[in-house]
């Protein structure tokens, strides 16, 4: 056969393949969310996540240690305060548990970049991301609320703040907000793309936040639209958006690749809760070959286009990184 064009001659052997390798996982990449609720010497593990835990601020402190000894960057940090009422005052009171917690953090390793999710549901005993009047998420009496938990995230030491609500024009009220407060300096990362998505399912049994009655579709986006993601992303870029959040990650790698292509600022693929948990429960069963599946899928969130990874396999993926 005289074929010309052989692409299998760059595949004949692993040096070969490593060098005209198109996209890598790295560990700078890689950001770890976690969950720290009250209490002391408590690190229960979340039974649909197995490997992720709910930690009292003292254990938080010390699982750190590990995430700092793995050259893991960045930590995305949830909370589940010790009372939850109607409009979600944990989230922004002084001494709130994500405030305690970027104290802790930033105190004992002052190059760990600690980001904070802002949003009011982990905090409301509704389970909403907003305030409720009638049944009604009400959007613009909630945006007051979300700047001011973005505020007092900075105030503690927060490094980036992150808006999870889906409520229209959040970014430029915290935007706003964290500018008057002299913290004009604070980069927003954004859940621009945030689908109403099943996917959630494990990430509410850990912080609690499932919504008491209703369901999230009216904040939320509609998974099969991908034009509406175009717009809700060019609206979050208007109002001052400095990282793109798509999420989840592994069933909407085209809105990934399409907000790389068109707006060209960094974007975070977030690898879900039950994304995660999907996994973990095939290779407890030794379906799966965990290293391999989790590794194709975090390279498939590269190769759509994203820069930063959100994801509960970062421990695992620094180590198999490393090794
Ligand atoms: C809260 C929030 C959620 C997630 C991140 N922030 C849950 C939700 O919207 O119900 C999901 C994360 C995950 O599933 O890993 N606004
Ligand atoms: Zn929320």
């Amino acid at each position: 056969m005289d074929l010309i064009r052989r692409p299998r001659r760059l595949r004949s052997n692993e040096v070969i393949r490593k060098m005209v390798r198109e996209n890598h996982v790295r560990v700078e990449d890689l950001i770890y969310p976690m969950f720290i609720m009250p209490g002391e010497n408590k690190a229960v593990e979340v039974p649909s996540m197995p490997g992720v835990y709910n930690y009292s601020l003292d254990e938080f402190a010390k699982a750190l240690d590990e995430v700092v000894k793995l050259g893991i960057p960045a930590v995305l940090l949830f909370g589940i305060p010790e009372h939850k009422d109607s409009t979600g005052t944990g989230a922004y009171i002084e001494n709130g548990i994500v405030q305690e917690a970027v104290r802790i953090a930033k105190q004992k390793y002052p190059e760990l970049y600690v980001i904070t999710d802002v949003c009011l549901c982990e905090y409301t005993d509704h389970g909403h991301c907003g305030i409720i009047k009638d049944g009604e998420i009400l959007n613009d009496q909630t945006l007051e609320l979300l700047a001011k938990t973005a505020v007092s995230q900075a105030k503690a030491g927060a490094d980036m703040v992150a808006p999870s609500d889906m409520m229209d024009g959040r970014v430029a009220a915290i935007r706003k907000a964290l500018d008057k407060e002299d913290f004009s300096h604070i980069p927003i990362m954004a859940y621009s793309a945030k689908f109403a998505s099943g996917y959630y399912g494990p990430f509410r049994e850990a912080a609690g936040s499932t919504p008491q009655f209703g369901d999230r579709r009216t904040y939320q986006m509609d998974p099969p639209n991908a034009n509406e993601a175009m717009l809700e992303t060019a609206l979050d870029v208007e109002e001052g958006a400095d990282i793109i959040i798509v999420k989840p990650a592994l069933a909407y790698g085209d809105i990934t690749y399409r907000t790389k292509q068109r707006f060209g600022l960094p974007v975070a693929a977030y690898n879900v809760s039950a994304e995660y948990a999907m996994v973990k429960a095939a290779a407890q069963k030794g379906w799966i070959d965990e290293e391999r599946i989790v590794m194709e899928s975090l390279v498939s969130m590269k190769r759509a286009g994203a820069d930063l990874i959100i994801t509960y396999h970062a421990l695992d993926a620094a180590k198999w990184l490393s090794k």
